[in-house]
Parts: C-alpha cells; sequence; structure tokens
C-alpha cells in the first residue's frame, strides 16, 4: 500500500482503492482475508480483498491478533445487534450497516419477526453460512431472506441473489414504528423493503404538521412520510411512480386509518410539479425524498439541474411561511444541496431560512473516517416574506 493508504487505514479509514496498492498475490480469489503490509513486511491491517471491486481491499481488523480469532465475526454481530437494543419504540430497524459496524459489505434490516440480508462484498459472500448461522442464534428469527441486489454485487464481480435462507419470508411483513404501521414487501420492495433510514423524517412530520394542513409528499414509495402528516390531521397529495408501490402505499394508509385523506397521483413527479405550478393550489409543506439524482461524479452536472428543477417547482407552491422538507440521498450532490437551493430561491424570488437539518437514522451511523457512509440529508426550508 502507499504510505498515504497506509495513513489513512491507520486512522480508521475501511477503504483502500485500486492505485493505492502497490503489490498483490495475482493469485488470491475474490474475498479472501489477507494481511496488508508496509514497504518493510510490518503488518498494518487484515482486510477483505477483492481484485474486482474499484475497492480492492475492505479493513477488518488492525489487531492481527483480532483478524485470526474465528470469534470476529459473530463477536461483532452481537455487538451491532445489542447497540440497538434501546431502540424500543420500533420492531423494524438496521441491525447492522456495513462498515459502520466493522462488517464490510453486510447488512441486515429487521421487520418484526424476519430479517432481510445483503451481501455487498466479496468477503462476506464467502462468510454468508456464519453470518446466517450468528443470526439465528441470537434472534432467531422466522425467516431470513436475501436481497443481494444487482447494483451492488456486479461491481464486486458476483451474480445478484434474491432467496430465502431459512424459515420463510412472507410477501407483506407488518412493521410498527410508534404509531404507525407499515406493510412491508421485503422480496420486491426498494432496499429491502422500507425506508428505515427516513425514521427521524417521519418523527419530524408528525411533531410539526398541523391538522388541516395542505401537504404533497412527492416521490412517496408506500407512503411512509405522506402518512405521517395525514396521521397528523393533514390532508395529503402523494405522487409516486410506480403503481404496485401506490396499491401497498393504499393499504398502508387504510392501516393508518387515514385513507380518507390522502389522495394518491400515479405519475412522473417531475412532469406534475411543473404542470401544478401553473396552478393556484398551495401546500403548506412541500415534501422532496427523490432518488439518487447523480449515482456517479460524472453525472453531478445532470444531478443539480434535476434538484434545481424540483426545488425551484416546489417553492412556487409554498405560501408564506411553508416549509420544503427536502431529503438528498445522492453522496456527489450533499455539499452543493444549499447552493442549489439557494439558486433556486433567487428564480422563485423567496427568502428561505434553514429551520432544521438531520441526518439518515442512528441505526445507520456514518463513520467520520468513511465519508461516504454519511449518505442522506434532509433539511427544512421556511419561506418567509
Ligand atoms: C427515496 S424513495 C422515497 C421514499 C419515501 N419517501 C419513503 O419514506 O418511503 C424514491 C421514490 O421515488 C420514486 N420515483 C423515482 N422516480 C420518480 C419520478 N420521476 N416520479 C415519481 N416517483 C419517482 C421511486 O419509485 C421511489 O419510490
Amino acid at each position: 500500500m502507499t504510505s498515504a493508504a497506509i495513513k489513512r487505514v491507520r486512522n480508521h479509514d475501511g477503504w483502500v482503492f485500486r492505485d493505492e496498492i502497490l503489490r498483490a498475490d495475482a493469485s488470491l480469489p475474490a474475498g479472501e482475508l489477507v494481511d496488508v503490509t508496509d514497504h518493510q513486511e510490518r503488518f498494518v491491517a487484515c482486510a477483505f480483498y477483492n481484485a474486482h471491486s474499484h475497492i480492492p481491499l475492505r479493513i477488518i481488523s488492525l489487531d492481527a491478533d483480532e483478524a485470526s480469532d474465528p470469534t470476529w465475526l459473530p463477536h461483532r454481530i452481537a455487538q451491532a445487534i445489542a447497540q440497538r437494543a434501546r431502540l424500543t419504540h420500533t420492531n423494524a430497524k438496521r441491525l447492522i450497516f456495513s462498515e459502520a459496524d466493522r462488517l464490510p459489505g453486510l447488512i441486515v434490516d429487521q421487520y418484526a419477526d424476519y430479517l432481510v440480508v445483503q451481501f455487498r462484498s466479496a468477503g462476506m459472500d464467502r462468510l454468508r453460512e456464519m453470518v446466517v448461522e450468528s443470526l439465528q442464534n441470537l434472534l432467531h428469527p422466522q425467516g431470513i431472506l436475501e436481497r443481494s441486489d444487482k447494483e451492488f454485487r456486479e461491481e464486486e464481480g458476483l451474480p445478484a441473489s434474491t432467496r430465502v435462507l431459512s424459515g420463510d419470508v412472507p410477501q407483506r411483513i407488518l412493521i410498527e414504528e410508534g404509531s404507525l404501521r407499515f406493510l412491508v414487501d421485503p422480496h420486491r420492495g426498494l432496499k429491502t423493503g422500507f425506508y428505515l433510514d427516513q425514521r427521524p423524517t417521519r418523527t419530524r412530520l408528525l411533531a410539526l404538521v398541523e391538522p388541516d394542513q395542505q401537504v404533497l409528499d412527492t416521490f412517496s414509495y408506500t407512503g411512509s412520510l405522506g402518512i405521517s402528516a395525514a396521521k397528523r390531521g393533514a390532508r395529503v397529495v402523494c405522487v409516486e411512480q410506480q403503481e404496485s408501490f401506490i396499491e401497498l402505499a393504499k393499504e398502508n394508509a387504510q392501516l393508518n386509518g387515514v385513507a380518507n385523506r390522502i389522495e394518491w397521483i400515479a405519475g412522473d413527479a417531475f412532469y406534475w410539479l411543473t404542470a401544478q405550478a401553473e396552478s393556484k393550489t398551495n401546500f403548506h409543506w412541500v415534501v422532496l425524498d427523490p432518488p439518487a439524482l447523480a449515482k456517479q461524479k460524472q453525472q453531478m452536472v445532470k444531478g443539480r439541474q434535476a434538484l434545481h428543477h424540483l426545488v425551484v417547482h416546489a417553492l412556487r407552491l409554498l405560501p408564506p411561511d411553508g416549509s420544503l422538507l427536502l431529503s438528498v440521498c445522492t453522496y456527489h450532490l450533499l455539499n452543493a444541496v444549499e447552493e442549489i437551493v439557494r439558486i433556486a430561491s433567487a428564480d422563485v424570488g423567496c427568502r428561505l431560512s434553514i429551520r432544521d437539518q438531520w441526518l439518515q437514522a442512528d441505526d445507520h451511523p456514518w463513520i467520520l473516517h468513511v465519508p461516504a457512509t454519511r449518505y442522506l440529508t434532509s433539511w427544512r426550508f421556511s419561506t418567509s416574506a
């Protein structure tokens, strides 16, 4: 490894990139646990190695003894689960968040009595049996589903894999989050079925929206944000492109006793917002929670334009003292968001203040030393005269 990479790894960075590796044994199979050394062959770290990946080394430990002890994996799994034990107002949480729990490439989400697992690195893929056994011993779930989708696996040279690993996993699982209830489709839903990371946004809507306010929830998926607002007595319009998600969202609205307060629009939120700006309708709240707008750095310009478009049209719908709730999961755009919103507000001619800013839910902790683990940020802007 280069000396710069060694320095970063010693300061707990979890990733080493291809051009930082000076020499590697070409015969190493993907996902092998290897010792990483400096130019004098002294131990630096133990890591998963995968020559296919643009992150060939994922650090496991800086302690040679820990990594050679076969209990490191079950021990870390138990530790991660124990750290979420205080999250008691919900039976749906992220139990293991990859690098943040020093388990690179492993995601485990709990939905009531079921677990959904993703193996996103070749190294974790090789340890899958031990992972499943540890989860069974610790949690005794009724079923474990693997949702190792293509988007994470291709990069590691692994095929996509969706299958039940143990027990049975129903098509829909009922979860609870405080006063809210949702049905989750772990087999076909986005991510592992539900946006667990948006829990703090639901909490804010439940706390701040007032009865009889008008709320627009764009990119609404299965309705978690719009339903939170409706639960407070607001009248809500939800816009979502995929009809199957709207079907599930409608069931969720029924479950929460708010079906009569929500209008569902199946369509493209970009077009819908543009068309709506022509009308005189106002919303006290506009929620923008788009999917990733730039998957790679090269798509930044397009991503900026898309976000600017959304914000301009959302701002046109807000009265004075209205709130724009914006969530951005596009890592490459995060640092530019406030500037984009400032430019958009100049186009619309309104003054904005930032009333609040928050991150992904804290069962998805982000590591200071691996900045990409902070992937979701939300803002509440309010308009003022
Ligand atoms: C980040 S998710 C929203 C999560 C949701 N707020 C929640 O808390 O469950 C983005 C959603 O936008 C939808 N989507 C993607 N492009 C869209 C578009 N152009 N118009 C409307 N919906 C779109 C996706 O189907 C997905 O459900």
